[in-house]
């Protein structure tokens, strides 16, 4: 995450007639700490005496493929990833998985605000315990596809796991896999061995978190396929809890988003199996657009991305608001 990433060519959050924000682009809030991620902006706030650092996450409507922004915004995303994520926090607590970081979504507990601001933060804000970020991204892959495929083609597996011979694009795994990838300050995330990342970070932290990776997806995956849904991958990330002094303890937090269409597949079920790309509801139709793109040598994969063009925004937007339909019950 960088300081002010995303500063060139963004507007702020636009307000149609009605007063009700569309569209937030970048945030500009009177608060300190402001941290700008891809698709979030996250700010510090103050914290109750004694309780641990809180910070203020808020999901704006960036959209990012291939690890670069784009300059087209998607309008409503934010309020949906934020939905999406709010629900499968929910559930994780009522499976004892795992804790989060989650502590509230209410804007009206964000002190020394405008009213516009807080206005624009309703339903796209979540109130968060600061963690310190574990720099691995965990993945979990049940189906083949993305990079994993693009690896597997290469020498028959995918982050040192191997995997039997044969397999296509799109096919399941025989049991799902863990490929954690290496989080970058800035540039690509790279997939990284299992040994890599315990040499990075700890295998003992590596163990918990493998397992409670897995553990998640298998329990989201059934709950997908009984909504006609396939989580086809999903990445997760994780911090260690502070304490009311700020340092850290040995408590492993569930944080950032969960299990949204920005970082997972979601595949509509009836479509996989054809052997034909499963119909997806996350970006892959914007990476799909963006590929076309680079074939058509418009696009090299470098900032600045291209602008999205209205019938691609809607199309994506439509498969956000579909995900949030099946998954937000
Ligand atoms: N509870 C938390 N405490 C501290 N940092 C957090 C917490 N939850 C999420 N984050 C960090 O906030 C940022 C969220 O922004 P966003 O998801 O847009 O970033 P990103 O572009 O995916 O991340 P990065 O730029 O670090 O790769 C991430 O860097 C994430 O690690
Ligand atoms: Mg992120």
């Amino acid at each position: 995450m960088q300081e002010n990433a995303h500063a060139p060519n963004m507007a702020a959050g636009s307000v149609d007639h009605g007063g009700r924000t569309e569209m937030v682009m970048a945030t500009n809030l009177a608060l300190g700490g402001k941290r700008a991620g891809k698709v979030r902006d996250v700010y510090d706030l103050p914290a109750p005496a004694g309780e641990c650092p809180r910070i203020l996450v808020v999901a704006t409507d960036r959209i990012s493929a291939f690890d670069v922004v784009l300059p087209s915004a998607i309008a409503r995303k934010g309020q949906l990833l934020t939905q999406i994520s709010l629900r499968w926090f929910e559930r994780i607590r009522q499976w004892k998985i795992i804790s989060d970081h989650l502590i509230a979504t209410d804007p009206e507990l964000v002190p020394g605000i405008s009213a516009s601001d807080r206005a624009m933060l309703r339903g796209r804000c979540m109130i968060c315990r600061r963690v310190n970020i574990v720099p691995i991204e965990c993945v979990v892959r049940g189906w083949l596809t993305g990079s994993g495929y693009a690896e597997y083609k290469k020498n028959g597996g995918v982050c040192g796991v191997a995997l039997p011979a044969g397999l296509k694009q799109w096919d399941r795994l025989p049991a799902p896999i863990f490929t954690p990838s290496s989080k970058a300050q800035t540039g690509h995330d790279e997939n990284i061995s299992f040994q890599q990342a315990c040499a990075a970070v700890g295998e003992g932290v590596m163990q918990r978190l493998r397992e409670t990776s897995v553990a998640i997806y298998k329990e989201a995956s059934e709950l997908c396929a009984q909504r006609g849904l396939i989580l086809a991958d999903t990445k997760f990330e994780f911090g260690f809890a502070l304490d009311g002094q700020g340092n850290a303890t040995n408590e492993l937090v569930l944080a950032d988003e969960v299990l949204t269409p920005d970082s997972s597949r979601y595949w509509i079920a009836a479509t996989v199996g054809t052997g034909k790309e499963p119909q997806s509801l996350d970006k892959q139709f914007v990476r799909n657009w963006l590929l076309a793109q680079e074939a058509a040598g418009l696009w090299n994969r470098c900032p600045p991305g291209p602008e999205l063009p209205p019938d691609v925004i809607a199309k994506t937007i439509e498969r956000y608001e579909q995900a949030a339909a099946m998954l937000s019950q």
